[in-house]
């Protein structure tokens, strides 16, 4: 762990390994990080399943790497080092690129337009729409937080493509009824709500109990 790491005060991940044959200790899921805007909402989301003590195998893409340091303060390395298992889009080898590793399902946030095209389409030329072909074809949870607007015909055919491949499409539209203090608790809420998609349950997220009365 290093000094930013530590600095964040969360829970240490275990560095027991698991070969692909046993049962992983603790739960897992695969993030991915693409070029769309909105890097922050991926390394929120890493944040988050560290707080859950989710094992996370990790994927960012170059343009993630190019969004990551243009929109954030964080560097690369220090997102890489909050995951337990890091790999490189260009490694077609890693264990998660089989259906026999035992994960949860894929979480791809932002999730970039060529990235779902890649996937609606079946392409699987990189480690990130590989993963993604076989969490759908081992019917898994996929969710995608796709960044794009407006959407043209294309983006909305490749969409129903993927959802009625069993995936989840979760653009990442603010909720405002949360009336929030700022782009971070709209951040959280939507980070939170991807995390419903998988049964994990976000400590603090806001939901809707109806129409508060005072
Ligand atoms: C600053 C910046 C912002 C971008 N925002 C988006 C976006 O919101 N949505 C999108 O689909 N692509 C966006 N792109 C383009 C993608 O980065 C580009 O299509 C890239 O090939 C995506 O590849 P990847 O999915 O492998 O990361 C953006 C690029 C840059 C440099």
């Amino acid at each position: 762990m290093d000094l930013f790491t530590s600095s964040l005060n969360l829970p240490t991940a275990p560095a027991k390994q698991t070969n692909g044959k046993s049962t992983p200790s603790r739960p897992r899921i695969i993030v991915a990080i693409t070029g769309a805007t909105g890097s922050i909402l991926g390394i929120q989301a890493i944040l988050a399943l560290r707080r859950l003590n989710i094992e996370i195998h990790l994927i960012i893409s170059k343009w993630a790497e190019a969004t990551i340091k243009y929109e954030t303060d964080y560097t690369v390395s220090n997102i890489r080092a909050l995951a337990d298992h890091v790999y490189t889009p260009t490694d077609l080898a890693a264990p998660i690129a089989s259906g026999s590793f035992r994960v949860l399902g894929m979480l791809i946030v932002p999730c970039s337009v060529k990235t779902l095209a890649s996937i609606s389409s079946g392409i699987c030329d990189d480690l990130i729409s590989r993963a993604a072909d076989v969490v759908l074809k081992e019917r898994k949870r996929l969710v995608l937080a796709v960044r794009e607007t407006p959407l043209s015909t294309i983006h909305l055919q490749n969409m129903l493509a993927v959802t009625q491949a069993g995936g989840v499409v979760f653009p990442p539209v603010p909720a405002f009824y949360i009336r929030p203090d700022g782009v971070g608790d709209l951040v959280e809420h939507s980070v939170g709500r991807m995390l419903d998609l998988f049964g994990l349950d976000v400590e603090g997220l806001e939901r809707w109990e109806g129409w508060k009365r005072d």
